[in-house]
């Protein structure tokens, strides 16, 4: 296809085209199994048991009981109410009122931390290193005995796809009894979840960043940790979320989650493969080219490039690459829109000038070796025309 124009999709990190499996799961749910779970009537029962047919895959696949699984809205109200949540019932038991999160979250945790902040809980945010990780001795020095109580430290960072030593900060965290959260939502499908090997008490996913819909997720939150529920009404999720189920959602998540991990293996071997061309024919062609993050492939997402070219600005280079068919980001979807920099690539150091002309590159399912030779086509002349364009017209 070299020379024509063709749509390539590379942010699978913002969202995924729901698997077609997906969606056969959850049809019946819209078109016969469509009761209200808490009905105790036929079809409620029915809708009920398709919920905890989801929720005992689910469980599986985690590693954990089906009743440390509460399903929510998606990835933000699942970080919301585990900061929320941990924060106010430590308040409220004196647990204490100071909560640890890194600088580089996603931003369903830091204007959370942000909320919290304004309503007297102290906060520290955890420094991150220029390779995009974080060092678990600033989680030591970080931690308050007796005073901390939350750390929140996402799995694999949405910008740059870095992978964070979750087992190593576990345990400095349960050396002091700090209950410890994770925002696992775009390590799906790339990564293991095993929740108890993490050593996590609490994480987030949410189904569209794995080919499930959007509007759905869930917090694991280990046995026997509590939290002030944050969703107030009826008595479902155990009284710990209330709001009618979104039947179809939490079905169709659990058949995602399920296809991911099968589908694991080989796909991250053949993602590694295209995004490392990827990165070679980038590096090669375009001169003044940074890559944001750990190359270190054990510390970064398989699917993830994030690079920053010099003497560019990023929002006129994704124009310039939608024109060419190539959807692609400066970052998180949220930040669409907004000159500002990316509060990552500032958390790992990189200067402002770099932070303005970043592009994410994000592969997925359908990304094909064609796709690939059709970006290394296109990007390398787009930034060079930009950059010739910003020099005419400073001449
Ligand atoms: C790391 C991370 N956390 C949380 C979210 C929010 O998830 P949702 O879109 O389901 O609210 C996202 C989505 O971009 C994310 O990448």
């Amino acid at each position: 296809m070299a020379g024509n124009k063709r749509e390539v999709y590379l942010d699978y990190a913002a969202t995924t085209p729901v698997d077609p499996a997906v969606v056969e799961a959850m049809l019946p749910i819209f078109s016969t199994d469509w009761g209200n779970a808490s009905a105790l009537y036929h079809k409620g029962r029915v809708a009920n048991q398709r919920i905890t047919e989801a929720r005992e895959q689910i469980a599986l696949i985690l590693g954990c009981t089906p009743g440390e699984l509460i399903f929510t809205g998606g990835g933000t109200e699942s970080d919301n109410l585990a900061l929320k949540g941990a924060a106010e019932y430590g308040l409220k038991k004196g647990l204490g009122n100071h909560l640890i999160v890194s600088a580089f979250e996603h931003h369903a945790v830091l204007h959370t931390a942000a909320y919290l902040k304004e309503k007297g809980f102290e906060i520290t945010f955890l420094p991150v290193n220029q390779d995009g990780l974080i060092d678990p001795a600033e989680v030591q020095r970080a931690i308050i005995p007796r005073k901390t109580s939350l750390l929140s430290v996402m799995y694999a960072n949405n910008e740059i796809g870095t992978i964070q030593p979750l087992g190593e900060i576990s345990r400095i965290a349960h050396q002091y009894n700090v209950p410890f959260h994770t925002d696992a939502v775009q390590a799906a499908g790339q990564l293991p979840l095993k929740v108890r090997e993490l050593g996590v008490d609490m994480l987030s996913l949410s189904a569209h960043k794995f080919y499930g819909p959007k509007g759905v997720g869930l917090l694991y939150l280990r046995q026997g940790l509590q939290l002030a529920w944050q969703q107030l009404g009826g008595s479902q999720e155990r009284k710990r979320r209330a709001g009618t189920e979104n039947v179809p959602g939490i079905v169709g998540m659990a058949k995602a989650l399920t296809l991911a991990e099968e589908k694991r293996p080989q796909e991250t071997l053949r993602l590694v493969g295209l995004r490392d061309r990827l990165l070679q024919g980038i590096m090669s062609q375009i001169p003044g080219t940074t890559v944001n993050g750990t190359l270190d492939p054990t510390r970064r997402l398989v699917n993830n490039l994030n690079v920053s070219f010099e003497g560019i600005d990023s929002e006129g280079l994704l124009q310039a690459l939608d024109l060419q068919g190539i959807a692609a980001s400066n970052g998180s979807a949220c930040n669409v829109g907004s000159i500002e920099p990316s509060h990552v690539i500032r958390a790992i150091g990189g200067v402002e000038n770099s932070a303005a002309g970043t592009l994410r590159l994000t592969l997925g399912k359908d990304t094909s070796d064609e796709d690939i030779e059709y970006v290394l086509e296109k990007l390398p002349l787009v930034v060079s025309r930009m950059r010739a364009l910003k020099q005419s017209s400073f001449a």
